[in-house]
């Protein structure tokens, strides 16, 4: 795809990667852009790289815009190789260009790089850099989402080069979000950036709260926020501003989610009362069979509910693997403010129940008072338990989510 311009002498030129589905085992059905920025001044300045798949790409649109040896500055907001791996070969074409990054950014890029000549200027938060006409902030987001984390806030034309934050995995010629909202929709906008948030910045919620306040602080009022992921928020900044508000502060729908595995159909058939049971309160419900889903997808439709009930048989004295696999990657994310709980069938010895629970301990979520399990297959009583804890548990859930309302 060609330069795309934001604003007068302002072009996007990244590439669209239409092909990906796993981003390091993370699965995006509709794959994703890398963005990366040139902006023209008395001393031309280029706004971080791309992956190393598609350095050709990127350097074909910086040449259509400006020969790339005319470029004075290189800023790099983000080191991590689906936008850092292309920059060995972009600095090749513009030798000993300053290249503006976190002292974290110089040591990272020293792992991924031979950057024993690369002509590094460390920046902190509040450092500028005038380029003519134009003056670019730095405000360094360490762990929003690695220790080199930084953006770019151009004063004069008030765009937020915000790395990964804001962004989505959305392959499209849209480059824009009042584009693709045209095209598709703001709620399938929406959900991208929930599954972003859910999979990538989960963990940092106090960080990103704190980083929004600071950018307040520091007079940072984007007009466009231009991340390297996705269409770039030109008509509703605000829109994703709030939005990342919201998931910061806990807010989520008032919906629980059941997700479970079954072996032989025993935990399987206990699903269906539990989500009738949900229902029948008026809980809105999902019901996601880990063997069939994505692991990120399943982690996307926790962070949009409000509870979580988990199921699984026990298999050779432990909880089944899909679902351990999804507990783990749920573990490393950290979440807060979700109410769960469990259920499960075991032949003898069960034990899968309990090892959530003792995982949702861990996590120090809101733990549903109450467990059900069921030997081998569930017989009608046991159908009925189900019902019934799936209405106790849609109270309970209505009730937590009030907290946050
Ligand atoms: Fe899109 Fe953290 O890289």
């Amino acid at each position: 795809m060609k330069p795309v311009e934001l604003k007068p002498g302002i072009c996007w030129t990244g590439a669209i990667d239409w092909a990906i589905r796993d981003f390091h085992g993370y699965y995006i059905p509709k794959g994703t852009s890398y963005n990366n920025y040139l902006v023209l001044d008395d001393e031309p300045v280029l706004i971080d790289g791309v992956k190393l798949d598609f350095a050709s790409t990127c350097i074909q649109n910086i040449e259509a815009v400006v020969p790339p040896s005319k470029i004075r500055h290189l800023i790099v907001n983000h080191i991590e190789p689906d936008h850092g791996g292309a920059l060995s070969r972009l600095i090749e074409l513009m030798p000993g260009v300053p290249v503006y990054c976190t002292q974290k950014g110089r040591d990272g890029l020293a792992r991924f790089h031979d950057t024993s000549k690369w002509n590094f200027r460390v920046v902190k938060t509040g450092d500028t850099l005038n380029t003519g006409k134009k003056t670019f902030l730095f405000i360094e987001t360490p762990m929003l989402h690695w220790p080199d984390s930084m953006m770019t806030f151009l004063r004069e034309d008030r765009i937020l080069f915000s790395q990964d934050g804001f962004g989505q995995h959305i392959a499209s010629t849209q480059r824009f979000d009042d584009e693709f909202v045209a095209c598709a929709s703001m709620a399938e906008l929406e959900d991208s950036v929930w599954d972003y948030y859910a999979n990538i910045l989960m963990p940092f919620g106090p960080v990103i709260k704190g980083k929004l306040e600071e950018l307040g602080r520091l007079g940072v009022e984007p007009e466009m926020i231009a991340p390297a992921h996705g269409v770039i928020w030109r008509k509703e900044p605000g829109k994703v501003l709030r939005t990342y508000q919201d998931m910061a502060a806990g807010k989520t729908d008032e919906r629980v989610v059941i997700v479970y595995d079954t072996m032989w159909g025993g935990t399987g058939r206990m699903a269906q009362p539990i989500m009738q049971g949900l229902k029948d309160e008026g809980m809105d419900c999902r019901v996601i069979k880990l063997r069939e889903t994505p692991t990120s997808v399943a982690i996307k439709e926790f962070w949009r509910a409000r509870g979580c009930i988990v199921g699984s048989p026990t298999l050779n004295g432990h909880i089944f693997p899909y679902v351990g696999q999804f507990l783990i990657y749920l573990r490393g994310l950290k979440p807060k403010n979700r109410i769960v709980g469990a259920f499960g069938s075991y032949g003898w010895g069960g034990v899968a129940v309990k090892e959530i629970m003792e995982t949702f301990g861990e996590l120090k979520l809101e733990c549903f008072a109450e467990t059900l399990t069921t030997n081998y297959a569930p017989a009608l009583s046991d159908q009925a338990a189900a019902y019934e804890f799936g209405r106790k548990f849609a109270q309970a859930a209505r009730e937590y989510h009030k907290k946050f309302s």
